[in-house]
């Protein structure tokens, strides 16, 4: 049985979260373009939030992307669906829905970073520091999270709740290496 009764992060504090960090952004990004990369799926919904609070010019594309742990501590990465868009001399900002052991974005920057884009900076909406199993730290970060399994605002569990207004607790043993 699956209990998601117990709300961690209500709509109000989103709204407040995404009205701050796109604040932060249009501050450090002023007069200039960005390239924004949403990290699919869970990061469909902040992502769309986010991009209509940002008052400089924008391109919009979407990345999937899982990494699996590997011989070496980034793990691999296995694209499943890249960028249209040629970030080659461009400023690009990754946009995420949480990070928790941060091998994903890890590896995803580092990838990035090969097609030589001006900048890469990470944005995320929820951060669990507690799980982190490298030194990654997003440059803008939403809500800091404890370390329990959360669906809403995009986030799943098994594909599901990702429309939930706001972040709810999932109550369930969940096997933690399935993520
Ligand atoms: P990592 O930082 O590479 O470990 O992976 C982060 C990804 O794990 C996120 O993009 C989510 O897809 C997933 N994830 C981590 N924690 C949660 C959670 O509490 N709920 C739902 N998905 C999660
Ligand atoms: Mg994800």
């Amino acid at each position: 049985m699956i209990d998601t009764s117990e709300i961690l992060v209500s709509h109000e504090q989103i709204v407040e979260m995404t009205d701050r960090v796109s604040a932060e952004i249009n501050r450090d990004y002023k007069g200039k373009k960005l390239v924004v990369i949403g990290i699919l799926t869970g990061a469909f919904v902040f992502t769309a939030d986010l991009v209509r609070k940002l008052d400089m010019p924008v391109l919009v594309d979407f990345m999937q992307a899982s990494s699996y742990v590997g011989e070496n501590s980034t793990g691999r990465l296995v694209i499943k669906k890249d960028i249209s868009t040629d970030i080659k001399g461009l400023d690009v900002l990754i946009v995420e829905d949480i990070v928790d052991t941060g091998r994903t974005l890890a590896a995803l920057k580092e990838m990035l970073l090969q097609r030589s884009p001006a900048s890469v900076r990470i944005c995320t909406a929820f951060d669990k520091p507690d799980r982190r199993t490298n030194d990654l730290k997003p440059d803008y970060n939403g809500i800091v999270v404890p370390d329990k399994f959360i669906v809403g605002y995009g986030l799943d569990l098994d594909g599901e709740y990702r429309n939930f207004d706001e972040v709810r607790i999932v109550k369930r043993d969940i096997n933690t290496e399935d993520r």
